[in-house]
């Protein structure tokens, strides 16, 4: 199947193609000094203001403003995706499309699927006759019921044992599809031997993974999981999620744990809506995909000092999911407890109720930033307010972010502001003209270039993702950080039916004469220009705030700025 298309090709095709014949046999072109001229074919026009310069490669209209490249033409014109137009030029100079190998989405994965279904029937044939495993799982208090929901199975002590039930499927495959291994001298083996097996679904419950326990204390991890595969990416997946969607049709809330052992208990004790993190802390990504599913999300996490700290990166991780109506809860275990063990001691009414009672995570944002100040000091509330703002910018805004500014105002007892208001217009327009044009052009630069952003810090990522004024940009950087690797034509597909989606395909196609390295260093410049000129606009703003009228919040407002994480070098 297709994978991606190398942007070294498109860049190739676009300096090989001629750009007057394309355009010539589609609208009659006439010459105009060493440019051609027509009648504008995207607006109605009396007069040619159409221009196609062949040195250029380039067409621009001097009435509408359109302009790009031969691939734009097809595009706009014949109403082409890209892919088609990207074959149409190819196809008119000659030369196949190629695809780059690693081109994970587009790619057939039938194969490895059906691989995953034989071996998920191999590893519960298994787990029937091992009488060993069985007793494993009722000594761990499993039921057979849960067993089968969840389709838990059993890998024997065996080398070859996968490898002969899934014959006469090849090497190859299984290695890719992660249940062999292959060893320094080339000989391969079965991954999982001795193991539980816990199969991972995707949402439409096709198996993409196994995680496989230790009977009781072997050798090697207790856990080990399939690796990253073509059908398997561990930061997007959520265990049981399927199986809680098979159980609740709607899901008011979904709790997430750390283990498949207690997603498996708590569903066997009446909670199905239980997802587990595999084996990774939860990210973004994990967010944006419970909430697609429920507006209420509640973690569980150790009582201890790495539960909490737990917690904050999971705050972190999940504000800028917080819009509209979501809700995020914390619940911490008791000391040396995880849900499995806690349910099963004190049963699923007490659990429900420790879930009923979870911590509404900006309770617990405030709690932590509260934690150790003495909130009667103006320093300390400064402080507070100083550490609350970047936190809060992350989220959408709402109710939410209005609740937790209300928060800082009502714990430093004075009135606050956001630092970035999205309302707010700048005072200073001679600031704003220096930075005219900037925004759309480090757009550009990025839609063409998605990796650019990787050149970044995380802070200026999180800084352009919330720019109050620039929607756009702030837009495509959420994007692109949020699928690090999307393909240009991907990243246009996001906004196709949108209307932004002219502008995005009209920045798309505009031009740098730059070569690879020199666009990386003017985005970055740029980027960072950008920000420090936001960052200015908000402390002019404020100073001329605080004369007319000083406060605490102000003073701490203008901290946040100056502690210039945005690397603002020139304020
Ligand atoms: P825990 O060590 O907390 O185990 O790992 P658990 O879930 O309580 O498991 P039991 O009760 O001992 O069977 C929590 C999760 O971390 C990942 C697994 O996803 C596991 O479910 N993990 C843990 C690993 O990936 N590898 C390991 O070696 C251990
Ligand atoms: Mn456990």
């Amino acid at each position: 199947m297709a994978g991606r298309i190398p942007q070294s090709f498109i860049n190739d095709l676009l300096d090989r193609v001629d750009i007057v014949g394309v355009i010539d046999d589609r609208v009659t072109l006439k010459k105009a000094g060493k440019d051609y001229q027509a009648r504008c074919p995207f607006h109605d026009e009396k007069t040619p203001s159409f221009t196609v310069s062949p040195d250029k490669q380039f067409y621009y209209c001097f009435g509408c403003g359109e302009s790009g490249t031969a691939l734009t033409f097809l595009m706009e014109y014949d109403h082409m995706d890209f892919v088609p137009a990207v074959e149409t030029l190819a196809a008119l100079v000659g030369v196949e499309v190629p695809r780059e190998e690693s081109a994970k989405p587009q790619r057939d994965n039938t194969d490895l699927y059906g691989l995953m279904v034989k071996a998920e029937r191999y590893f519960r044939k298994a787990l029937k006759e091992s009488e060993e495993a069985i007793d494993y799982l009722k000594s761990r208090g499993l039921t057979g019921i849960a067993a089968r929901d969840f389709g838990i199975g059993f890998a024997p002590e065996s080398w070859d044992g996968v490898q002969k039930a899934l014959a006469p499927a090849k090497t190859p495959m299984l290695l890719e599809a992660g249940l062999i291994s292959k060893n320094d001298k080339g000989r391969t083996y079965d991954r999982f031997r001795g193991r539980i097996m816990f199969p991972i679904r995707d949402t439409r419950g096709r198996v993409i993974a196994f995680g496989g326990r230790l009977l009781g204390d072997g050798d090697g991890p207790k856990y080990l999981n399939s690796p990253e595969t073509p059908i398997f990416h561990k930061s997007y997946e959520l265990y049981g999620l399927y199986e809680a969607r098979k159980a609740v049709r709607r899901l008011t809330s979904i709790i997430v744990v750390e283990g498949y052992m207690d997603v498996v208990a708590l569903a066997q004790a009446g909670l199905p809506n239980v997802v587990a993190t595999l084996g990774t802390a939860s990210g973004e990504s994990h967010y944006q995909k419970l909430y697609r599913y429920t507006d209420e999300v509640i973690c569980a996490f150790d009582g201890d000092q790495a539960g909490r700290r737990a917690a904050w990166r999971a705050l972190e991780n999940a504000l800028a999911t917080l819009t509209e109506g979501r809700q995020l809860k914390f619940l911490f275990l008791p000391d040396g407890e995880d849900p499995d063990s806690l349910v099963r001691a004190k049963g699923s009414k007490d659990f429900r109720e420790r879930v009923q009672n979870a911590t509404p995570a900006i309770e617990y944002l405030f709690a932590e930033l509260a934690s150790g100040l003495d909130l009667n000091t103006i320093d300390a509330r400064a402080k507070l307010a100083s550490l609350a703002m970047p936190m809060i910018e992350r989220v959408p805004d709402g109710t939410l972010k209005h609740l937790m500014l209300a928060r800082v105002q009502e714990l430093t007892g004075l009135a606050t502001r956001p630092a970035a208001r999205s309302q707010g217009r700048p005072r200073n327009q001679r600031h704003r003209r220096r930075i005219d044009g900037l925004p759309e052009h480090l757009l550009a630069s990025l839609l063409k270039r998605p990796t650019l952003l990787q050149a970044l810090s995380e802070t200026e990522v999180q800084a352009l993702a919330n720019l109050p004024d620039s929607m756009l940009l702030s837009e495509v950087v959420r994007y692109v950080a949020a699928n690090p690797e999307a393909e240009p034509a991907q990243l246009l597909g996001r906004w196709s039916g949108d209307e932004q989606h002219d502008e995005l395909i009209r920045l798309f196609e505009r031009q740098s004469v730059l070569d690879e390295d020199a666009i990386r260093a003017e985005f970055m410049d740029g980027a960072a220009r950008l920000l420090a000129a936001r960052d200015q606009q908000n402390r002019r703003r404020l100073l001329n705030e605080m004369r007319e009228n000083p406060s605490a919040d102000k003073l701490a407002e203008f901290w946040t700025l100056k502690r210039g994480s945005t690397g603002d070098k020139n304020g």
